[in-house]
């Protein structure tokens, strides 16, 4: 969009204008070391006032939290339906096109948290939940007697690192929204998600991921990351997920980057399927 040569800069005014504009090149570089030196000094700040849940963390006591934060989830993942709605409309019609010769589908999901994607999916096909937080139950099984047009499997308390005691070529979909920003391992969680599909299955997926660089996004997310990794229960808000999606071995992956109407710190979303 901005070009030439007499454009130099580091830092964004919104997500899309770049700040620096015809500055002379010492400056504009001399400006990026200044914002660098900026951001770092912004982070030290937002650590040290973060001190008390690394503290609490020390101490094992965070993990009190776990019990808490599927409430978060619960409430926060109706107004995200709502927001979302058509998109995640728009990408599950298309989850029917793997179903099996015979019709069946079955969908695994990885991190299901509440169940909130229970809506979207087909009639008829069979789900297997995973998620490795098991204080998830109570909130599942709410949406689960609410969405009766699905079957049900089990709940298979599981990190998606590893679903061991789900047998290769097992399923047609697996399902991922909201869940690569928080485990511990993006290409491991995918290498298990392309064992247990089976061939020409599918992976579907929708994730908050790092802005632009040079945007005032990059820049908030990289300074409020140890604030949203409390609050978020271990959720990274600056990684570029689509970068391992691709490099995952899938045979086709349709990826479409796209601002979601949510607050600066994960307005940046990837969205898309990819095929065994
Ligand atoms: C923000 S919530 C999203 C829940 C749900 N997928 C949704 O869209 O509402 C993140 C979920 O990822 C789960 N999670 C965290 N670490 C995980 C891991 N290593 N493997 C699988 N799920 C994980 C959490 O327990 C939580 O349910």
């Amino acid at each position: 969009m901005l070009g030439g040569s007499a454009v130099r800069g580091c830092v964004a005014v919104d997500d899309s204008l770049v700040l620096l504009l015809l500055l002379p090149p010492a400056t504009g570089v001399n400006l990026c070391a200044t914002m660098s030196v900026f951001m770092k000094i912004c982070c030290f700040v937002v650590n040290a006032l973060c001190l008390p849940f690394h503290i609490l963390k020390a101490l094992g006591l965070y993990n009190a939290y776990k019990r808490v934060f599927p409430f978060c989830v619960h409430q926060i993942s109706v107004k995200y339906n709502k927001q979302m709605y058509d998109k995640k409309k728009e990408l599950f019609r298309k989850v029917s096109d793997f179903s099996r010769p015979g019709g069946q589908l079955t969908i695994l999901e990885i991190g299901c948290g509440s169940g909130t994607n229970f809506e979207f999916y087909p009639p008829g096909c069979r789900v297997i939940c995973t998620d490795p937080n098991p204080n998830f139950q109570k909130y599942l099984d709410k949406n689960m007697s609410v969405n009766d047009h699905l079957v049900y499997d089990r709940f298979l308390v599981a990190s998606g690192e590893d679903l061991s005691s789900v047998a290769d070529g097992s399923v047609d979909a697996v399902v991922c929204t909201l869940v690569l920003c928080s485990v511990n391992s993006i290409e491991q969680t995918l290498q298990e998600t392309r064992r247990i599909l089976r061939p020409g299955g599918a992976f579907f997926f929708i994730e908050h991921v790092v802005g632009e660089e040079s945007t005032w996004t990059h820049f908030l997310q990289h300074v409020f990351q140890p604030v949203m990794n409390y609050f978020g229960d271990g959720c990274e808000i600056n990684r570029q997920t689509w970068k391992q999606v691709e490099a995952a071995g899938f045979s086709e992956v349709f990826l479409r980057h796209i601002q979601a109407p949510f607050f600066i710190l994960i307005r940046p979303h990837i969205i898309g399927y990819a095929v065994k």
